[in-house]
């Protein structure tokens, strides 16, 4: 099969290549990768060493067609439409016991602790695997694994409730258009911190820029604030995200590191202890999210929609890495057969 592999780190050291394609094993599901996303921690992997398996492959997120299944698989047969679980985990620990699976004690990633999606074919365990609705295209299929099932778990976290303010930062980016869609399904107010007018359409209800926006939300929530803030941005924005919440507000973040001129903006950030305990304000902390949110978005993914910028042959993945970055971009990279 051919395959995108990373013998040494960086994107620019990728190389598309034919190896051999994997053979499934007693509980494993042998894919064809029809759609991979594109996501940060795509990038950040390529450029770690010491990968394993090495030579490896990356990408994290993906949907396809079942080609084949090992001796022990139930759940799925060949020619099944599948979307893949991106979290390794054993189905032992506490952590999976109590259904926190992307916490599992002996886990890891797909694409990062084992080969992933940027390949012609992929083999993952059965537990990973879950059926399609008719309904769902590819894209949405390979976008449920990181960038809707990290705002699906993050806003279910902050018990977002129905006429309560969400306003989403970086509404234009992989898990930000999910955001807003979750915020509307729930029958939140969302407010997109973005100048992209698409978002309106996947149920944004106003648009706001990035900096000093305390005043747009006060005008636009009557003075009341927002309830949950989702901020995933890093330490830029974080104190404005603070000072836009209201009483009893929740501020929700699942990262803190974009790329800004090809550098890292840290996770540190200083905070005002006054914008959080007058309000009884909250800070959460989310990542990744359980199996059985992914299987509830999975039943309900033909709802969904995405904005696609580009679409890449594998032969072209690195080029497709390196737009993620691109001051362009308007909407989600896929890499795609
Ligand atoms: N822990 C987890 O499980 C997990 C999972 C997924 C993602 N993450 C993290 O969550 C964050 C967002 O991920 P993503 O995939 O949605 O990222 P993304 O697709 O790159 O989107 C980020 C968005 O932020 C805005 N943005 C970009 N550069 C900016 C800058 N210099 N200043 C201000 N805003 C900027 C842009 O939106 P506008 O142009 O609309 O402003 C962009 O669309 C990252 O930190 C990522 O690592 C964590
Ligand atoms: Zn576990």
């Amino acid at each position: 099969m051919l395959a995108m592999v990373s013998n040494k780190p960086g994107i620019r050291n990728l190389e598309v290549r034919k190896i051999k394609t994997p053979e499934p094993k007693r509980n494993e599901v042998l894919i064809r990768v029809v759609a991979a996303g594109v996501n940060p921690v795509d990038y950040y992997v390529i450029g770690e060493s010491n990968l394993t398996p090495s030579p490896h492959i990356a990408g994290s997120e993906f949907a396809g067609v079942v080609e084949k299944i090992g001796p022990n698989v139930k759940r799925v047969e060949r020619g099944d439409r599948v979307s893949v679980y991106s979290w390794l985990f054993d189905s032992k620990c506490d952590m999976c016991t109590s259904g926190n699976e992307m916490m599992c004690d002996g886990g890891g990633m797909i694409g990062e602790n084992s080969n992933g999606g940027y390949a012609e074919y992929s083999a993952v365990p059965e537990q990973n695997v879950f059926k399609l609705p008719d309904n769902t295209s590819w894209e949405v299929g390979a976008s449920l694994g990181i960038a809707a099932l990290t705002p699906y778990h993050a806003i279910k976290e902050a018990d977002l409730k129905r006429n309560e303010t969400l306003v989403v930062y970086g509404a234009s980016g992989n898990t930000g258009m999910f955001a807003v869609q979750f915020g509307r399904m729930r029958k939140a107010n969302v407010i997109a911190v973005s100048s992209r007018g698409w978002l309106k359409k996947l149920g944004a209800e106003y648009l706001i820029g990035r900096e000093k926006n305390q005043n747009a939300i006060k005008r636009l929530t009557s003075g009341r604030m927002a309830d949950v803030v989702l901020n995933s941005l890093g330490p830029a924005m974080w104190q404005d995200s603070l000072n836009i919440l209201g009483k009893k507000g929740r501020l929700v973040t699942f990262g803190g590191w974009i790329n800004v001129d090809g550098k890292g903006t840290g996770f540190v950030v200083p905070i005002n202890m006054q914008s959080i305990y007058g309000r009884h304000a909250k800070i959460i902390g989310t990542t990744g999210g359980p199996l059985k949110d992914f299987s509830s978005l999975v039943r309900q993914s033909a709802k969904l929609r995405v904005k696609t910028w580009k679409k890449f042959k594998l032969e072209d993945g690195a080029e497709a890495l390196q737009r993620l970055y691109s001051e362009k971009r308007d909407g989600r990279i896929f890499i795609v057969s």
